[in-house]
């Protein structure tokens, strides 16, 4: 089969390296992919919003299959899109993909269905804001509704701040985005869960903690994730249970009853207060950089598992997974998540030593004239595997200075919450 790969992130090199791995791949198409990903495909430059013209390239290639990795052209429609157009891809359509393009939407399906979530209110105005606030108690989560790449959610401490953040989102802060969620802040442990899903079943396709905050102890500002580990020891038996049967079997079943089911993989971000899930957000794909500490650990053919999904046939599919937990550690331009430099060469590269355990995914690179350089805030994701995570830490931090990157910073604490709390 070829392969046609949407993306240029850490997830997508990731994605693509299992694909190249699997025996029913023939050849990967990266659109556009990254300096990791020109080894094992060919990238194509091209905007991913550009439908039409990725269906011609899709054509072109003859591509059998497409794998979408981020979540704006989905929520545009491109599986719609591209299914119209007779293309085999994976993912959710336009309108499932809607649990995680509007919090509105997330919100209502919570509601209906009696899904565990913070405490809300649609806002449409700021006499809303207003009027909602007099039952809340500090601090209060403000999120703007539609797509806001990571920046649409604060935390605010003062009432006042609601307001503050309210009217800049009403005043189209985010051009997404002309209503609000204000909702209750929730004290727990966060985690993930990840599930892959057809239209008739789904499965569990593991757990992970990110890292958010860019500076250690989890201080500073948001950022797309600073390093994650798998599994997410907080999810037991016991919270998964409660996470399938009080938050997605109902989602799953209340889009089925509105003729849209979901299909593709299904993030369900989490925060666990008392060994209680409540849902906090949905994204309707891998996360980044989760995927590159879940899929080091799968062990069955993601290609085969993909094919089985578009199939509708997951149910009879086996997934497999390695004992071994996984962290990895992103390595960032200086400056990120503001401002930072681009085009900066990592010229000792070459010298780290991969293997099967020990996997460098690359995120903001690319190879210019035989170069590799940086082109984005998060640049490289070191990656390992073992059975002690504080020994994998130690492992990947050791590889990191290898590469005495001078323009590159990363968190050393990554997994401390497990690892170095006492
Ligand atoms: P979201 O984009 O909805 O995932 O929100 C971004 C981050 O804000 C989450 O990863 C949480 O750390 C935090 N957050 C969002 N909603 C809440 C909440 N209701 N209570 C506590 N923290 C929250
Ligand atoms: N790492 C968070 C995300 O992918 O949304």
């Amino acid at each position: 089969m070829n392969i046609g790969l949407i993306g240029s992130g850490g997830r997508e090199h990731a994605l693509c390296k299992k694909l190249h791995g699997s025996k029913l791949c023939k050849k990967i198409f990266c659109f556009p992919g990254n300096g990791g990903t020109e080894n094992l495909a060919k990238n194509i430059e091209v905007d991913i919003l550009n439908f039409t013209e990725l269906l011609r390239l899709i054509k072109l290639h003859k591509i059998d299959l497409v794998l979408v990795g981020p979540e704006e052209p989905l929520s545009l429609g491109i599986v719609n899109f591209l299914k119209k157009n007779k293309i085999k891809v994976f993912g959710p359509s336009k309108y499932a993909a809607r649990l995680e393009g509007s919090k509105a939407f997330m919100k209502k399906i919570c509601k209906e269905n009696n899904i565990p979530t913070a405490k809300f209110r649609i806002c449409k105005n700021k006499k809303q804001v207003v009027e909602y606030l007099k039952s809340l108690k500090l601090p209060i989560v403000v999120k703007a509704d539609g797509l806001a790449a990571g920046k649409g959610v604060t935390i605010c401490k003062s009432k006042k701040q609601v307001l503050n953040v309210s009217e800049e989102i009403f005043k189209g802060k985010f051009k997404s985005s002309n209503k609000l969620v204000v909702e209750e802040f929730l004290v727990g442990e966060e985690a993930s869960y990840f599930l892959i899903v057809d239209k008739n079943s789904f499965k569990f396709f593991g757990t992970a903690q990110d890292h958010k905050r860019v500076g250690e102890k989890d201080i500073g500002p948001n950022t797309g994730g600073m390093g994650a580990y798998s599994p997410a020891p907080i999810i037991n038996k016991n919270v998964e249970k409660k996470i399938i049967n009080k938050i997605v079997k109902p989602t799953l079943k209340a889009l089925r009853k509105e003729n849209h089911p979901y299909t593709g993989f299904l993030y369900v971000g989490l925060m666990i207060v008392k060994n209680e899930p409540y849902l906090i957000e949905y994204n309707v794909r891998m996360g980044d950089p989760e995927c590159q500490v879940i899929l080091p650990r799968l062990k069955t053919d993601l290609l085969k598992i993909i094919k089985f999904s578009i199939n509708n046939n997951l149910k009879k599919i086996n997934i497999k997974w390695n004992k071994e937990k996984s962290m990895t550690i992103v390595l960032c331009s200086k400056g990120y998540p503001g401002k930072y430099k681009k085009n900066i060469l990592i010229s000792n590269f070459k010298n780290l030593k991969q293997n099967k355990k020990d996997i460098v995914y690359h995120a903001g690179t690319k190879i210019i004239n035989g170069k590799l350089l940086s082109v984005g805030g998060r640049v490289l994701n070191f990656t390992s595997s073992g059975n002690n995570l504080f020994m994998v830490r130690e492992k990947i931090i050791k590889m990191i200075k290898k590469l005495k990157w001078k323009s590159g910073f990363f968190r050393k604490d990554i997994g401390w919450k497990i690892l170095d709390r006492k």
